[in-house]
């Protein structure tokens, strides 16, 4: 072989092939590490690429192919020398070539993109006592625009990656969707994604993601619509600065509760002139409270039924009520801004003493009525000790939190600063359910369309008796009717509007 040939220095290929391998070594020293690099994508493209390099090396032709563009070095004497040997033999560099060169591209991105995260981690100054950086354990293609990356936090605290998530998600190019804290405190997953929410999300849209008894549509995360069922939770509280959409939340919540469970009973306490619930007062299965004394009265009438299914339990020896075993219909009771009820500015002492009284029993239904089948949800501006009774704050574990403008009101509501974070957009909220942290942005509905949602609710109870007009709750007389005719049945799945 001449030293030269054709221009091309075969020192260049040489130094060429080391590099390939290099990359294929640095690769496989990560994927060996972590064997989840690979996208399913980038998986293919391997048994691709090694599928191409098969056909290619049947009859030699891939030599034939490197003779045919440089016959000096490639000569027709050593390619039948090399046709003489195995087929094995001869599509073994080939098969090494095209691996490396694959993995050398696919290892090179992922490789870059976590040596980008952990350079970005330094920037930041994310580090523990003795300066040590946290550095990514592994990288998971979730889908082509979103990853998750498992960070060993070397004890930094999730607060810290929380405070810093703007300078993460400038070093890695990516919304940073999610901080989600792990079973074991040394780890913690980092969500990153592509793709930017909308701002707005219809109602029509997404409602439909939620049609079990007890569903609701939380909102669009990225990438997925996040739901969540009334039952398991059994409690949850909505926060956020006045003008955010708590309110819509809340009524948009309850109309989606509403079209998938049969016989749900829901006691909306609207302190604001009943606002926000109005559209729903003439349901029959709907109470809409405006007073403080009404809504003591009614939360009174609520504990008592909590006692009466305790009742029931124990004569059954039941550890949860099941509304069509038990003839109990679940129960929702909706507060919107519930410091209205409990700390009211203005009020005689007898409106004192019905505030106090609905804070006794917010807290009582709170703490134990996860087994009565009755669901407490609180709409609330910020989260003190005045707002919301600290009893109240340990039993509700489902949190929704829209735009807050301080750390500490974040901190109270979601558990760390994310909130405050929030882009200034209406219906854009931090979802907390457990440990799953999600940004979504909530359904909208118009006044129009909730309208006409609403009256084929209403179509359901034609001719029954109105529940909610004395005597309340344990009366379960009436029945709704499914859209069949027949009666309907808390556990079955969806029992649709008639539209
Ligand atoms: N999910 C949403 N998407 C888009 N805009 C919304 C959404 N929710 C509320 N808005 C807008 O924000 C305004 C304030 O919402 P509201 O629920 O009354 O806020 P809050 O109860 O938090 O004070 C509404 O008039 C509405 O136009
Ligand atoms: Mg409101």
């Amino acid at each position: 072989m001449s030293k030269k040939s054709n221009g091309i220095d075969p020192k260049d290929i040489v130094i060429g092939i080391v590099n390939l391998f290099k990359g294929a070594i640095s690769y496989t020293y990560y994927a060996g590490k972590e064997s989840k690099y690979l996208s399913r994508a980038g998986k293919v493209n391997l048994l691709l690429f090694f599928a191409i390099a098969v056909v290619w090396s049947i009859k030699n032709t891939h030599f034939w192919t490197l003779h045919y563009f440089w016959p000096d070095i490639f000569t027709q004497q050593f390619v039948r020398n090399v046709g003489m040997m195995s087929w094995f033999a001869q599509f073994l560099p080939l098969g090494v070539l095209f691996f490396a060169i694959t993995v050398y591209i696919l290892g090179n991105r992922s490789i870059s993109k976590i040596e980008g995260i952990n350079s970005g981690f330094k920037r930041a100054g994310i580090k523990n006592a003795i300066g040590k950086h946290p550095f990514v354990k592994e990288l998971t293609n979730l889908t082509p625009f979103r990853q998750k990356l498992l960070i060993d936090t070397e004890g930094v605290p999730a607060e810290e990656f929380e405070s810093k998530r703007n300078y993460i998600r400038s070093c890695v190019n990516s919304q940073v969707e999610a901080i989600v804290e792990q079973d074991e405190p040394k780890f913690i997953e980092l969500f990153l994604t592509k793709k930017l929410l909308p701002k707005k999300i219809a109602y029509a849209n997404v409602s439909g993601k939620a049609s079990k008894a007890g569903d609701f549509v939380v909102g669009q995360s990225y990438g997925r619509v996040v739901t969540q069922n009334l039952f398991d939770l059994p409690h949850m509280l909505v926060a956020g600065t006045t003008g955010m959409g708590k309110s819509y939340f809340l009524r948009q919540m309850v109309l989606n509760l509403l079209e998938n469970t049969p016989n749900l009973q829901v006691f909306a306490i609207d302190l604001k002139e009943g606002i926000t619930m109005r559209p729903f007062k003439d349901l029959p299965n709907v109470k809409v409270v405006k007073e403080i004394s009404e809504a003591s009265e009614v939360l009174e009438k609520i504990r008592a039924e909590m006692k009466e299914r305790f009742k029931v339990l124990e004569k059954e020896g039941a550890e949860l009520i099941d509304p069509v075993k038990h003839k109990r219909d679940p129960i929702l009771v909706v507060i919107d801004e519930c410091s209205l009820l409990y700390n009211p500015s203005k009020v005689s002492e007898i409106g004192k003493k019905a505030a106090q009284k609905a804070i006794e029993i917010t807290d009582e239904i709170a703490k134990l009525s996860r087994a009565a089948c009755i669901h407490l949800v609180l709409g609330t501006q910020k989260i003190t000790k005045e707002t919301v009774s600290t009893h109240i704050q340990e039993n509700i574990e489902g949190r929704i939190c829209f735009k807050v403008t301080s750390v500490q009101g974040s901190a109270m509501v979601v558990g760390t600063k994310i909130a405050r974070d929030l882009p200034k957009i209406k219906g854009r909220a931090i979802a907390k359910f457990g440990v799953d942290v999600d940004e979504v942005q909530t359904p909208f509905i118009d006044k129009d369309e909730i309208k006409t949602k609403i009256s084929a609710i209403g179509k359901r109870f034609e001719g029954k008796k109105k529940p909610h007009q004395q005597p309340l709750i344990s009366d379960i007389s009436y029945q709704e009717k499914s859209d069949k005719g027949d009666v309907a049945d808390s556990s079955r799945p969806k029992v649709g509007p008639s539209t």
